[in-house]
């Protein structure tokens, strides 16, 4: 029975069927099977590069593997859990086409720096997918806010109505978190795109390896520099699951916004269709299932890091099996992210505004109130005065059930004396928005500017 393992010299006796179950990761792994046989033909081909295969053998190999990927691809091929993982499983099929020759791929190398570059590939290659999509997530906000570069939307701190912005400056407030994930990910490829191969077990090995040569041949930038880190290094994946759960709290925060603004109380928003569901027993539901689910999956990706960090935490130098954990949560990390930002994508394009609903808002809101302040302010008032002279006069206007621009002139001196004919032009919202001409203000003119620049920034990426 033990001769079934490829590791299987020394056992006597065969691995019990529970142990097996629990130790296999093949249910998975499988997933790097492109990464680990790119990686085992640049191995190859650098093994020959060496001396230590002909460019014959090489080029057998490396033909073996590619009929194992088509194997794969085709669903023809049997997966084995008792072969372990996606490493075994690649190497027992190659050795069963290509005959002992298979045996001798794994010169030179271990299953700790093979697993080490398959995930890495495997990683990098995922960031490089999410950058994509947090590209066009970018590209639509920036769609929806040249749309929106006039209307105006209740500003909230506290979630109180504050100041009035226009809704293309806060739809631009979510572009510039996207567009700040997307270069933290850029950032994180840095340390994902790492050859480790030769680092073999833990200690490097005696064989004159290349590990440049192989960098070389898969197109990575950097080698590794020592080998014990390079086989228990899992920093890479604890950083591109934080770089996720972060996205997911951004995604979060905006399906929040959404979730609110379609409630009809708010009414700033009509959900695409395609986005929501109905209820089963109230027939004028319409709920904003796509947005709760992104806020829920949020979770479940923070859930990952914190696993992964614990995995991590206490765990002795180099390789220990603990490590093979890695792979599951980078996985549902990465599944979740990828759909979560294309659909968000999908829907924003769909979501129609209500700007009608947003002014009502802004005008109930008094949110005027600090034009009235800063004119008096600039009229020579002391601010704190300023500020207590408007907080009368929205009481006044309240207890009328009207807003600050509705009192006539009268009404609104006996508040103060500075006040003359010229504060209702700077009670008036739309004027008080367009005035927000400072650097990256609401003012339409800076939302155009702002998506100038976002425009320049996505043209730029390759
Ligand atoms: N399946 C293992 C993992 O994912 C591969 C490395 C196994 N190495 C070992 N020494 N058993 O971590």
């Amino acid at each position: 029975m033990s001769k079934k393992k490829m590791w299987g010299g020394r056992f006597a006796e065969s691995t019990a069927a529970s142990m097996e179950a629990y130790s296999e990761s093949v249910s998975f792994d499988w997933r790097l099977y492109a990464e680990d046989i790119r990686g085992s033909q640049a191995h190859a081909r650098v093994l020959a590069m060496q001396g230590f295969l002909t460019e014959e053998e090489a080029q057998t190999i490396c033909d073996g593997l590619d009929a194992v990927r088509a194997e794969i691809e085709s669903g023809a091929f049997k997966w084995k859990t008792e072969l372990e993982d996606v490493h075994m499983n690649v190497e027992s099929r190659l050795t069963e086409i290509i005959g002992p020759l298979g045996g001798k791929l794994h010169t030179a190398r271990s299953r700790n720096d093979q697993v080490a570059l398959d995930f890495r590939l495997h990683v990098a290659a995922r960031l490089a997918q999410w950058q994509k999509r947090l590209a066009a997530l970018v590209a639509a906000l920036v769609d929806r806010a040249g749309e929106h570069r006039d209307t105006m939307l209740p500003g909230c701190t506290h979630f109180q109505p504050a100041q009035p912005v226009t809704l293309g400056h806060h739809l631009l407030a979510y572009a510039q978190m996207f567009k700040r994930d997307h270069e933290r990910v850029a950032d994180a490829l840095v340390r994902v795109r790492v050859m480790p191969l030769g680092a073999a077990a833990l200690a490097g090995t005696t064989h004159p390896v290349n590990p440049r040569a192989v960098a070389d041949d898969l197109g990575v930038e950097a080698v590794f520099a020592n080998s014990m880190d390079a086989v228990s290094d899992r920093d890479f994946v604890l950083e591109a699951v934080f770089d996720a759960s972060l996205v997911m709290a951004h995604l979060s925060r905006l399906c929040e916004e959404i979730i609110i603004w379609a409630n009809p109380n708010f009414g700033y928003v009509k959900l695409p269709d395609r986005y929501s569901t109905g209820s089963s027993i109230m027939p004028q539901k319409k709920n904003p299932d796509a947005c709760e689910l992104m806020r829920g999956k949020t979770g479940r990706v923070v859930g990952s890091l914190m696993g992964l960090l614990v995995l991590v935490k206490g765990l002795p130098m180099t390789y220990n099996r603990d490590m093979q954990e890695d792979k599951e949560p980078f996985f549902d990390a990465d599944k979740t992210v990828g759909a979560s930002l294309s659909i968000m994508a999908d829907m924003l394009g769909l979501i129609e505004f209500v700007p009608e609903k947003m002014l009502e808002t802004v005008k109930r809101g008094f949110l005027n109130a600090t034009e009235l302040a800063d004119y008096l302010a600039a009229k020579g008032v002391p601010f704190r005065e300023a500020h207590h002279i408007t907080g009368e006069a929205v009481a006044y206007a309240e207890k009328k059930g009207v807003g600050l621009e509705d009192l006539d002139i009268s009404e609104l001196k006996r508040f103060s004396d500075e006040i003359e004919e010229d504060v209702f032009g700077v009670l008036d919202y739309a004027a008080s928005v367009r005035r927000r001409t400072s650097p990256g203000g609401t003012g339409p003119d800076s939302v155009a500017g702002q998506i100038e620049a976002l425009k320049q920034w996505l043209a730029g990426l390759k």
